[in-house]
């Protein structure tokens, strides 16, 4: 006889909580998604996706179809649901700290908890500082009604924007930290049909499991940072960095992916996630131990900084007064997310040496326009080319990847063009009368 799929519940509906959710429901579960904020339920609820992520508007309105998924403010309705009980509030960077804000993450189990009556696991699926479900695990024993009968898993997601359906319902592993084998039982339930695509489990004790997101999150910035330092070198030797990350990608034992030199990385996730592991590991007493992601973080700055040293050398040493076009404001394409984004960090430092700077994106412009007012912004890039001394590429969209040289030269007022990304063929614009510059390269 087959058993009853777990019936689950999503606390947290933003990114990760609203893809996961709509996610589970399409692979069959019933789900109730679980937010404070009455606006974004509503509108989840009406079948709109409150952020941008391709494929995602089209899985929720399959899936609200089936009437396997509801959206809901009341925490009751939440809890009476739940077989299995997922975390996935954000923990943002605490203001001027390096550390993790768990406000939200204590604030949903605080309010889940005493009304939890019966045996359920509560599935963290959040980026904590280790040791965070270790205290968790005490909060909801001593909250809940069922006491020791809750218990508490660790399940760290890796997806990324732009490729959220995709890396939710094909992930390349599976990580379960648990504390028995009954909750081990109930996370495979919950993830039969993704299992059962040979999708790899790990499975391990919590403190592992929370470690293994931020380690894999601090590998990729430093491999990010790492052929960024090699640019670095590149520009003060006269090399080329686009031609040593290719010849270092070749050994598969490196491998090609985020390998990409530029302004580096931005978003929710890989700079708080790096800055908040070294200041817990200076908590507990092994900073030492990760003390190089200071130095993966100050590579990361720097690019924006020597970025802009660029555009400045570019149109003769002064900013001030320049017309400057910025292609991009999201951290990265595919995403109108411009959390940290090193677009806008570039645009809103050229604004404030007194460059008169205009941006567009094809996505993340209503969030910029909301979070930087003072910054003007323009309908294409056509639009913000228009007169400029100088262009700068700083999100590979691929919309700006198509540009003709030649379309964009009969707008600017100089065929000035600074590639944050590596996203042009610098010898082809160079051959179309443009002066091109990109960081590591001649
Ligand atoms: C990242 C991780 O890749 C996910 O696995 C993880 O689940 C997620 O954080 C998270 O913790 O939630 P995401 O922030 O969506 O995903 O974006 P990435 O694709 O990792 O890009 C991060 C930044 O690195 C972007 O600003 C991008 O432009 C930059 N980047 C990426 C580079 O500068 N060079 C590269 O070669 C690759």
């Amino acid at each position: 006889t087959e058993t009853a799929l777990p019936r689950i519940t999503v606390i947290g509906t933003g990114y990760l909580g609203a893809t996961h959710a709509i996610c589970m429901a399409s692979l069959g579960y019933e789900v109730v998604g679980l937010d404070t904020d009455p606006r974004k339920i509503e509108r989840l609820q009406s079948g709109e996706v409150p952020f941008f992520e391709p494929g995602l508007p089209e899985l929720l309105a399959k899936t609200m179809a089936t009437g396997r998924l509801r959206f809901t403010t009341s925490v009751e309705e939440a809890a009476a649901h739940g077989d299995v009980h997922f975390i996935c509030v954000g923990t943002p960077q605490k203001p001027g700290m390096d550390a993790a804000d768990l406000t939200y993450v204590d604030a949903s189990v605080t309010a889940l908890a005493p009304l939890l009556d019966r045996k359920v696991l509560v599935v963290g699926k959040s980026t904590v500082p280790v040791g965070t479900a270790a205290r968790l695990t005490g909060l909801i024993k001593e909250l809940a009604p069922a006491g020791d009968e809750v218990e508490l898993a660790w399940n760290p997601e890796f997806l990324r924007e732009g490729f959220a359906v995709e890396d939710t319902l094909r992930p390349d592993r599976l990580v379960f930290g648990v504390a028995s084998d009954w909750a081990r039982e109930q996370l495979e339930a919950s993830f039969r049909p993704i299992i059962d695509n040979d999708t790899p489990v790990v499975v391990t004790d919590l403190a592992t499991a929370e470690l293994v997101k931020v380690a894999a999150n601090s590998f990729l910035a430093t491999k990010i940072s790492y052929i960024n330092a090699m640019a670095e070198i590149c520009e003060a030797t006269g090399a080329d960095v686009r031609h040593l990350a290719k010849a270092l990608a070749f050994d598969d034992r490196i491998g090609g992916r985020f390998l990409q030199p530029g302004l580096g990385f931005g978003g929710g996730c890989l700079p708080k996630d790096i800055r908040a592991f070294a200041s817990r590991a200076e908590e507990i007493g092994v900073g030492q131990a990760v003390s190089f992601l200071r130095e993966v973080d100050a590579i990361n700055r720097r690019r924006r900084s020597r970025t802009i040293d660029l555009v400045r050398e570019m149109v003769g040493g002064q900013l001030n007064g320049k017309k400057v076009a910025c292609l991009g404001a999201a951290f990265k394409p595919n995403s109108d997310d411009i959390r940290d984004a090193p677009a806008l960090d570039v645009a809103r430092t050229m604004h404030g040496l007194g460059a008169n700077v205009r941006v567009y994106d094809p996505a993340a412009l209503d969030n910029a326009r909301r979070a930087y007012p003072e910054l003007r912004y323009g309908t294409s890039a056509m639009d913000v080319a228009a007169d400029a001394d100088v262009v700068v590429l700083l999100t590979e969209w691929t919309e700006f990847r198509e540009i003709e040289p030649s379309a964009l030269a009969s707008v600017v007022k100089h065929r000035r063009i600074v590639d944050g990304r590596h996203a042009l063929d610098a010898e082809f614009w160079r051959a179309e009368g443009w002066e091109y510059r990109a960081l590591g390269m001649p």
